[in-house]
């Protein structure tokens, strides 16, 4: 389907923005296109909060990690006062990188170039041979910070100082998790991908409901008993959603492995949560999987309209942690993960292959798909600014429009 000339109109996408059993999907430039996806790092990733792994990532004063999220390079580094920081990863002297990859830089950041030394909390300590420079205050010259927050153990930025807090974002979200006890899990794998596709189709698919029997055939939906259940929509006062899908044991193991021999289930389960599997997505693209005994995210890093990073991250309750056997238990949850992951990689780099076809035009979403559309009309609410349009009655008035 080729681009028109006039992207940002919106009549474009009014069959998009209806309720989803009317709704259509999105037209296939916004998953192929280099202008589309700028537009979505200017008026999404740029105002939003970010997943960007969890805060044992940084777990002793003066760790660090550098990453760069949709053309941003930062540092994260844990404070001797241990307060946990991010700043842009460029020197306020004349701009070099400061750190690469991730490590230890004790008590100060330092300059490659010149030597400007910069304290943990981004304060500028040190500038050699600024004495002459005139009206030069150290103390303007400190790191651009960058915000960063935490969700139950999950670190987040977000680059727009005027955006809502976290805990705001998150809404009712935030409280559906607690029963988790997600301060004390732990991350104990962080698995990367590099995968040919565009970050919408990712997420798109996490929330597909339909996908397992077809997609995981030879592997989850071989877990008849706890894949053959309704796993239901959740709309949230959050920018996110959840699901829930009741029954019984974990769903962290592959068919075969005795679900006895895995781990206990989290201590503080209450509810419902004792009962089942709990998914929720915080806008535009966090994904978490909470079960009765261990929990993953979807960190993902938009690198291109046709391309991404997923980390999947790996975490139990530091109880399990503490397991002489925790290394060889764990490895079966890994098992489960290392084959049900690539299935969805390859689907979704499917997807992004038919989708650019000049004959991909769009089609519609099914009942087990309602939160593909809940979640288009979001990413369009944000590039295109509310629709003006009210929502079709029926199929046929928004098919005549
Ligand atoms: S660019 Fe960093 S000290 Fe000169
Ligand atoms: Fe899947």
């Amino acid at each position: 389907m080729r681009q028109p000339e006039d992207l940002l109109n919106p009549r474009h996408y009014d069959r998009v923005r209806q309720e989803p059993l009317e709704a259509e999907t999105l037209p296939s430039w916004c998953y192929t296109s280099r202008e589309w996806f700028d537009l979505e790092v200017k008026h999404i990733f740029m105002k939003s909060w970010n997943l960007i792994g969890r805060v044992d990532r940084v777990p002793g004063p003066g760790d660090f990690v550098t990453l760069t999220y949709t053309g941003v390079p930062i540092i994260v580094t844990r404070g001797r006062d241990n307060v946990v920081r991010a700043f842009a990863n460029t020197c306020r002297h004349r701009g070099a990188m400061l750190l690469e990859g991730e490590g230890n830089c004790k008590a100060a950041i330092k300059c490659p170039y010149h030597g400007w030394v910069y304290g943990l909390d981004g304060a500028l300590q040190g500038a050699p041979e600024m004495e002459e420079t005139k009206n030069f205050d150290r103390a303007d010259y400190g790191l651009i910070p960058v915000r960063l927050e935490t969700w139950g153990g999950f670190m987040f930025v977000n680059f727009d100082d005027k955006a809502p807090t976290l805990k705001q974002w998150a809404g009712e979200i935030y409280d559906t998790i607690l029963p988790y006890d997600p301060e004390n899990l732990v991350c104990t794998r962080r698995k990367e991908f590099d995968i040919r596709c565009n970050w919408k189709l990712y997420v798109e698919n996490f929330n597909d409901v339909g996908h397992i029997k077809t997609v995981h055939k030879s592997s989850l939906q071989k877990l008849s008993d706890k894949y053959d259940r309704p796993t239901e929509f959740e709309p949230r006062k959050a920018e996110g959603f959840t699901f829930f899908c009741t029954h019984a044991g974990t769903r962290t193991l592959l068919e075969g492995v005795d679900n006895a021999k895995g781990f206990e289930p989290i201590p503080t389960l209450t509810g419902r949560t004792q009962r089942g599997s709990f998914y929720p997505t915080l806008m535009p693209l966090a994904c978490f999987g909470f079960c009765i005994d261990s929990a993953w995210a979807l960190e993902m890093y938009p690198l291109g309209p046709d391309r991404m990073k997923l980390v999947l991250n790996s975490c139990f309750h530091k109880d399990a942690v503490k397991r002489p056997d925790f290394e060889k238990v764990a490895q079966a949850y890994y098992d489960r993960m290392d084959v049900a992951v690539p299935e969805d990689n390859a689907i979704n780099e499917l997807m992004q292959r038919g989708l650019g076809s000049p004959q991909a035009v769009p089609g519609r979403i099914g009942k087990l798909e309602v939160a593909v559309t809940v979640m288009n009309t979001w990413w369009l609410d944000r590039v295109l600014g509310p629709s003006t349009q009210p929502r079709a009655k029926k199929e046929s008035d928004a098919r005549a429009a």
